[in-house]
Order: C-alpha cells, then sequence, then structure tokens
C-alpha cells in the first residue's frame, strides 16, 4: 500500500504532490507528508490523516520549491500518528525518503544502526531505510554528489530483505530524487523539462502520459531533462517508454457523489469491455489471443488453479463453477495466500489463473511467482495493463475496464466473471460444449449489457430497503451453486464499507449452524434466482421465516412470484442463464452495501483501515 508522488521540474512541487498523492488517496489513507527542497534546505509537512489535513497543514505554511517527495502511507510498522507519518529522514536530517513496503530486517538494521550511534524518532521500518542510505552516503568519498546519493542507494538495498518502492532525495544535492522498486510498484513520467516518480499512473496523468514502468530491482536518478535507470547491481539496460491509456476525465467522479457508484453504473460499459472483439459467433466460441496458447495446448489443460484475493478470489469462486460446468475441467479456487505457502499437488497439464484487478496485490503476485517457479503456466487476469502481475505472466486476459478507484471493487468483479465465462467457453467449445450451447451462451453474453442497465434501474428501489434496514446489527447472505460466490462477495462489500458484520454461506449450511444466529435484527440475504435450485433456496428461506428473521430475495420474475409473502423485500433482476445470473445478481448487492453505508454516513470510498492495492504480506 501507501502511494509515493516525486517531482523535479521547474514549477512548484507542493500543488503537483498534493493532487498527485490525492489521487493515490485510494492506496492508504493513515497519515500523509511531503519534502520539498529548496536553496534554504528540506522543508518537510507530514500529518496524520487524510491528504485533506495535509494540504490544511500546507496551506499555514507553503513549501516552496520545484523538486520533492511525498506520500500517503497505509501503516505497517508503527502506529498511525504524526511521526510516524512519511517522509522520514537520516541521522543528518538531510536524507529524506519515501517508502511503500515493509522492511523484513529493519530490526536487525537498526540494532547495527544504533550500535554506530544512530539515534532514531520513529517506530518506522522506512526510518531505518532512510538512515542506513544516509550513513553509506555520509562515508562516500567522492565529490559527485548525484553518484554518491545513487550508490549509497544501490548498496543500502543490497542489505534490505523485504518489499520496497521508494523515493528519496537530499538537501545537498540539488534538483536530483532517486527512485527504487522491489515488489511495490513505481513508476517513471516523463514530462518536458519535468520528470515524476509516482506508484500509479494516475497521480501523474494531468501531467504526462509517457511513463516508464519500473521493474523489480531497477534504481532511476531523476533529473529535470533526464533519467537513468540502472539494476541495483549497476546494470543498465533498455526502458521502453510506453503511452498511458486513459485521461485524467477517466479517473474524475463526473456528476457521482462516490467513485463506487460512478463504478457500478459503469458496468453496461465494462461488461462491454472484458467481451469487445473476444466473441466469435461464427464457430460459437471465444478468442482470447492473450492467453499465447495454441489450439492443442488448450486442448491438454487437464485441470484449472484460480487464484487471488477478496472480490478477485470470489470472480474465481464462480469461475470455478462455471469452467466445470462449460468445459468439464476440474477447476479449483486457491486464496493466493494460501497457495504460495503450501504445496498444492498439481498434474503438469495444470492452467494456473491469477486474478487481480490492480495487478500489484502481493498475495496474488506471490502466488504467481511460485506457481511459476515450479513450472507450471501461470496467467494473469487483470485490469491494470502495466501491472507487475500482467507482466510477470505467462499471458493473460485483461479486464479493460478502465481505472477503479473505489476502494470496495465492483465492475472489476463483473468483468471477471465475465473473462471466466470467455475462458469457460473457450476450453468447453474444445471439449463437450455444443456448438448450440455456445451460441446460446455467446447470444446471453451479448444481452447483458442492456441486462445490467435494467437492473441498474432499481437503485432507488434498492435504497428504500437499505434504508429500512440501517439499525440492523448485521447481515447474512445466501446463495447456491454459482451464486454462493454471490452471497460471499455481498457480504464482503457490505462488511468493507458499511462495518456491519456480514458472512456469506451456501444456503443449505443455514441449517449445519447459521440459523443459531437468525434474529429480527439480523437480516436474511438470499441470491435465488429461479434457477435450477430455486425450490431448495426456497425451503432455507422459508427455514428463516419461520425463525422470524427478516428476508431480502434477489430474485428474478417468476421466482418473486413464488416468494410473494415470504420475503420481507423482493429485489427482480433480469433472467439470464444460470452461468451468467452471478453477473445480474452481483449488482444489487453492490447497490444495498452502497446505499447502506451512506445511510450510515460511511466514508464509502475510503473505508477505514483498508487500501485498494494490498502490496503488503
Ligand atoms: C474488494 O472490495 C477489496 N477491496 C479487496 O478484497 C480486493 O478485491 C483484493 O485486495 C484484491 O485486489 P486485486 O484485485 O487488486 O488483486
Ligand atoms: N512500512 C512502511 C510504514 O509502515 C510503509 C507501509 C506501506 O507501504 O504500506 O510506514
Amino acid at each position: 500500500m501507501c502511494g509515493i508522488v516525486g517531482y523535479v521540474g521547474r514549477s512548484e512541487a507542493a500543488p503537483i504532490l498534493l493532487d498527485g498523492l490525492k489521487r493515490l488517496e485510494y492506496r492508504g489513507y493513515d497519515s500523509a507528508g511531503v519534502a520539498i527542497v529548496n536553496g534554504e534546505g528540506v522543508q518537510t509537512r507530514k500529518c496524520a490523516g487524510r491528504i485533506a489535513a495535509l494540504s490544511k497543514l500546507m496551506a499555514q505554511k507553503p513549501p516552496s520549491g520545484s523538486f520533492g517527495i511525498s506520500h500517503t502511507r497505509w501503516a505497517t510498522h508503527g502506529k498511525v500518528n504524526d511521526t510516524n507519518a512519511h517522509p522520514h529522514f537520516d541521522q543528518s536530517g538531510k536524507l529524506a525518503l519515501v517508502h511503500n513496503g515493509v522492511i523484513e530486517n529493519y530490526g536487525a538494521l537498526k540494532a547495527q544502526l544504533v550500535e554506530q550511534g544512530h539515534t532514531f524518532e520513529t517506530e518506522t521500518d522506512t526510518e531505518v531505510l532512510a538512515h542506513l542510505i544516509g550513513s553509506i552516503y555520509d562515508k562516500i568519498d567522492n565529490n559527485d554528489s548525484k553518484g554518491r546519493l545513487v550508490n549509497a542507494t544501490r548498496e543500502a538495498l543490497k542489505q534490505v530483505i523485504g518489499t520496497y518502492g521508494i523515493a528519496l532525495l537530499h538537501a545537498d544535492v540539488p534538483d536530483f530524487i532517486v527512485g527504487a522498486r522491489r515488489g511495490s510498484p513505481l513508476v517513471l513520467g516523463v514530462g518536458r523539462d519535468e520528470n515524476f516518480l509516482a506508484s500509479d499512473v494516475s497521480a501523474i496523468v494531468a501531467h504526462t502520459r509517457d511513463a516508464v514502468y519500473l521493474n523489480d530491482f531497477d534504481l532511476v536518478a531523476v533529473e529535470r531533462d533526464k533519467f537513468e535507470i540502472s539494476s541495483i547491481d549497476g546494470e543498465t539496460g533498455e526502458h521502453q517508454i510506453n503511452k498511458v491509456e486513459f485521461t485524467s476525465e477517466d479517473i474524475s467522479k463526473g456528476d457521482y457523489a462516490h467513485y463506487m457508484l460512478k463504478e457500478i453504473f459503469e458496468q453496461p460499459d465494462s461488461v462491454r469491455d472484458a467481451m469487445r472483439g473476444r466473441l466469435n459467433t461464427e464457430e460459437c466460441t471465444a478468442k482470447l489471443g492473450g492467453l499465447n496458447m495454441t489450439a492443442a495446448e488448450l486442448r491438454d489443460v487437464g485441470r484449472v488453479v484460480l487464484t487471488g484475493c477478496g472480490t478477485a478470489l470470489h470472480a474465481g469462486g464462480v469461475g470455478e463453477y462455471l469452467i466445470e460446468q462449460l468445459a468439464s475441467v476440474p477447476t479449483e479456487v486457491e486464496f493466493a495466500s494460501e497457495f504460495r505457502h503450501r504445496n498444492t499437488p498439481m498434474t503438469r497439464d495444470t492452467l494456473v489463473f491469477a486474478i487481480s484487478q490492480s495487478g500489484e496485490t502481493a498475495d496474488t503476485l506471490g502466488a504467481l511467482r511460485e506457481s511459476r517457479r515450479k513450472g507450471y503456466r501461470t496467467l494473469g487476469i487483470c485490469n491494470n495493463v502495466a501491472s507487475t502481475i500482467a507482466r510477470e505472466s505467462d499471458g493473460g486476459v485483461y479486464m479493460h475496464a478502465g481505472p477503479e478507484i473505489g476502494v470496495a471493487a465492483t465492475k472489476s468483479f463483473t468483468s471477471q466473471v465475465v473473462i471466466l465465462t470467455l475462458i469457460g467457453l473457450l476450453l468447453g467449445r474444445m471439449r463437450n460444449l455444443s456448438t448450440a450451447e455456445g451460441s446460446r451462451l455467446i447470444e446471453a453474453l451479448e444481452a447483458l449489457p442492456d441486462q445490467i442497465e435494467d437492473t441498474l434501474k432499481l437503485s432507488d428501489h434498492i435504497k428504500s430497503i437499505a434504508n429500512k434496514y440501517v439499525d440492523v446489527s448485521g447481515m447474512l447472505f445466501f446463495g447456491r451453486q454459482f451464486n454462493y460466490p454471490i452471497a460471499l462477495e455481498g457480504a464482503l462489500k457490505m462488511k468493507e464499507i458499511t462495518y456491519l458484520y456480514a458472512e456469506g454461506h451456501p444456503s443449505a449450511e443455514l441449517k449445519h449452524g447459521i440459523i443459531a444466529l437468525v434474529r429480527p435484527d439480523l437480516p436474511s440475504i438470499f441470491v435465488a434466482p429461479d434457477d435450477g435450485v430455486f425450490s431448495k433456496n426456497l425451503n432455507n428461506i422459508e427455514q428463516v421465516k419461520a425463525r422470524k428473521g427478516p428476508i431480502i430475495a434477489v430474485t428474478t420474475q417468476s421466482g418473486a412470484k413464488q416468494l410473494k409473502g415470504i420475503a420481507n423485500d423482493v429485489i427482480v433482476v433480469p433472467d439470464a442463464p444460470d452461468t451468467l445470473m452471478p453477473i445480474l445478481t452481483v449488482i444489487p448487492l453492490q447497490l444495498l452495501a452502497y446505499h447502506l453505508a451512506v445511510g450510515l454516513g460511511r466514508d464509502v470510498d475510503k473505508p477505514r483501515n483498508l487500501a485498494k492495492s494490498v502490496t503488503v504480506e
């Protein structure tokens, strides 16, 4: 987590850094800070709280200067307070550093530095790195201060175990910033007579659309009119300047009250974009060139493993049902964090997919690397085109959902499910799925954007339902088959942004324990379209009803008829094949969580304790 922005140029750095931090606030919002240098030395402003608090602080005493670094923090080491806010300094107080990641051996490094007489002001791992680089810098005997700073950074990083995306500057080295990465993203923005460093291009796209995505172990020396990239070992290599696909308008809220609401309402388009150019109506299959696999290789796939975290894992949950149903290929979904640390027995014909909106999630990246290390073909399903997961995988499928800023994932989920459907269709059509079945599925996929549009029209109705339940103590979510992962996802959305207790379960598990929780102030949400298991869901709904538990049902027209007089509230979504229902049923759950969170006065886009990309373990 954490967002980093650095600037070297001719303009005032403060507004550029502040604006960049606002764009990165989704990555963490425990505290924020800047260090800007002018002829008088390093000026630091930092405080606990959001960027708005930093902005106020800076307005009281504006720092001036045309180069600087800044940070928005998601704390891993040390309390959330003013002192632990980045930037952190070395012993001399001249070197300032911002960091995204975790220095795992900070304890040992700190002990060595303390022995050498260093004193520390904060509880962070980051301050140790600042001291380490500073102490090496001070020992290097050389008049070239730029080269000294680069070498000191390089030498210090060789001693570090852990992950980092860093930006640093030194009061004695004017117009010069050093950046480096290992495990945490860092992008160089190339401007005219100005250059930028950032955790993510959204922070700099208002200034330049030319970006160099740094690789692990890259170190970059940034000046106004040039930059030099080398590896931690000192080797230089080729780096391509890429054009950023989106503009600053794409990352604005528009007329929506929140990014989350905007992103929920973008789903007709994002779902359309996820399948654009990928449907082959003639052969009734999907075209997924990015997989980089021949037809023979695809035919040889004997097993699929889907891995990810949070919402991406839930999409994988739907994918497991989908791929087994459409292609009869045994498929498992695994928490990335578990998969990477256990020795899952896999056959050589296993195909692994790492699913991640950001493409930077540490656990998912760890799973991808572990899987590749063991020689399994590992593909990515990512939204962020330049992300580490996208770059390190053997191939994959991009979501093309556009930037997702709201911490609670919404449109990325439906895009992921669409892509997993396409994978199921492709593998299925090479196996047992008939032309007619393939063709029906394609037709149903093509109908989805309009059906999502219709589902979004339910927003006001869902808001009125949410208003009835603002006083509840929590919510239970139930679903079966394709909609069981939707129950999990509905519960995740609910807890993330309302802070209410919420859990998702397979409907039938109710009677094996959960029913003990049922009471009038704990509503049960049943995701129960009129599908192959509707009558089974109905039994479970009756069981809750008999125990006076309020029921909200997400169903289809014919299901609604049967739920009349049973469910307290009914949300009717359009009908679709069972395989595609999750894309429609999840939307009311996103809206229910959203409206309830707004009703409770929660900070919808930046819920407490969370951050959008979890780049730490
Ligand atoms: C979703 O609402 C969450 N914020 C979180 O669970 C998220 O899905 C998870 O951290 C994975 O992120 P990724 O898709 O960027 O890898
Ligand atoms: N470890 C640093 C801190 O706690 C950076 C945290 C992060 O990147 O999330 O301040």
